[in-house]
């Protein structure tokens, strides 16, 4: 059973999430190509080499959407906008069917009692500005201050809340260092930059919102709890890079105006000229934080000694898996519901995303999801227990309201609370959708 929404405080809100490019079918409405399509399109790099093309065909069935949105009892709905749908060039001028499609959509949340929680960058850059270096490129900070200017303009007056930027980690280090989401680098040079410009960026997008009279703006970081491998000095020494890297440096670049010596040590050489400058912007004031959670990750030194920096290697864990392969850690959680205080004070903290992967739920009904209650249930309770510890944590969102395009892994990793035949595009909510209902019921 998940815990009932009136053992939460008042005002504590319960939300869906979900992302533009992943639901949203990226070849209608006059959308320009993005990195995402080109990824997709070069062999080895996404499963089946899928895209967004067509997704859940949310463009068209918002509607059934925010109604299941509303039926389930969520009072917030975070969804992202599409720079290349807005921005067909990334730059110059706006489309303006899909300036539209956001103010409908906003009103379509409004009119049913959700507030709409905006992210601007879920991922999918408009192609003409890969061609120009991308993150690589400082002026990416300007072009997506336009951006920002340019949706927000639009909808920034209606919208409940604000962030920039999905999950910096996965724009730069995922993408650039990793080389497992778009453009698909494994360069520290771009690397570096990716990590630096990511944040610049969401500090002018900060500023332009302030500007347009917008509050309530946050940042929203994915954590992943680093554990050593052994209890050696060298795995403790690489799981605390890894943390470094993938937990303190964005938090830290925002909050703090520092990035933490474990990244500087490898990153240092790579970063622009000039680089302490930009923190004056990158630290301009937010209103929350959000985190995003599923799992931890296991690591030990590199194998070979000369490995350059980061000199880490991932281990398989021993604890229950969900489809991605990601174990279930709701530890993890409270660990960083502890932590994430100590950068931000008293800031609210919201839980952005969390939730679980099955391939195909119970072979015979895919909606049919225990794995998924119970997941939910785990986490929500540690959120709970982080409440009563005292941490400021004021909502918690489920990824994700459908089943949907999970990047680089395609459609067979099914996140939803609804279940989606990719065919016909049905949706059929599942058995955590409906154990969610009873929770969130209002006496
Ligand atoms: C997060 C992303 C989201 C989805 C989930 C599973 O990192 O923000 O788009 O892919 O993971």
């Amino acid at each position: 059973m998940l815990p009932h929404r009136s053992d939460f405080p008042d005002n504590f809100l319960f939300g869906a999430a979900t992302s533009a490019y992943q639901i949203e079918g990226h070849a209608k409405g006059g959308a320009g190509r993005t990195h995402w399509d080109d990824f997709a399109a070069t062999p080895g790099n996404v499963a089946g080499a899928e895209n967004g093309s067509v997704a859940c065909g949310h463009l068209d069935r918002w509607a059934e959407d925010l109604d299941l949105v509303r039926d389930a009892g969520f009072d917030v709905y975070r969804f992202s906008t599409s720079w290349a749908r807005v921005l067909p060039e990334g730059r110059g001028t706006p489309n303006t069917e899909g300036l539209d499609f956001y103010d409908k959509l906003v009103d379509g949340m409004l009119e049913r009692g959700i507030k709409p929680a905006a992210t601007l960058y879920h991922w999918e850059l408009p192609a003409p500005l890969a061609d120009l270096g991308g993150w690589r490129n400082r002026d990416i900070a300007g072009w997506f201050a336009d951006f920002t200017e340019i949706i927000m303009s639009r909808i920034g007056d209606r919208v409940w809340s604000a962030a920039p930027i999905n999950e910096p980690w996965c724009v730069s280090w995922l993408s650039h260092f990793e080389g497992h989401h778009a453009p698909g680098l494994r360069d520290i040079r771009a690397t570096a930059r990716a990590m630096h410009h990511v944040l610049l960026a969401h500090g002018r997008a900060t500023e332009v919102m302030r500007g347009l009279g917008m509050s309530n703006l946050g940042a929203v970081c994915n954590m992943e709890y680093a554990t050593p491998v052994d209890d050696s000095l060298a795995a403790q020494k690489a799981a605390t890079v890894q943390d470094a890297i993938y937990n303190r440096f964005f938090l830290s670049g925002i909050t703090k105006g520092t990035y933490p010596t474990e990244v500087l040590e490898g990153i240092e050489p790579h970063l622009p000229a000039g680089w302490q400058d930009d923190f004056a912007t990158i630290t301009t004031p937010i209103d929350w934080i959000g985190v995003n959670y599923y799992t931890r990750k296991i690591y030990g030194p590199a194998d070979e000694p000369s490995a350059p920096w980061p000199a880490t290697r991932e281990h398989d864990g021993p604890l229950p898996k969900t489809a991605m392969g990601w174990e279930i850690y709701p530890n993890g959680l409270a660990h960083f519901l502890q932590m994430v205080p100590d950068y931000t004070g008293d800031l609210p903290i919201y839980v952005t995303e969390n939730g679980m992967a099955g391939l195909v739920e119970r072979d015979n009904d895919p909606t049919d999801d225990p794995d998924r209650i119970a997941y939910l249930r785990d986490h929500i309770h540690v959120v709970q227990a982080a409440i009563a510890n005292g941490m400021p944590v004021k909502g918690y969102f489920t990824w994700s309201l459908l089943d949907n395009y999970e990047w680089a892994l395609g459609y067979a990793p099914r996140f939803g609370l609804v279940h989606v035949d990719f065919e016909t595009l049905n949706r059929t909510p599942k058995a955590s959708y409906d154990a969610l209902r009873k929770a969130l019921t209002r006496p």
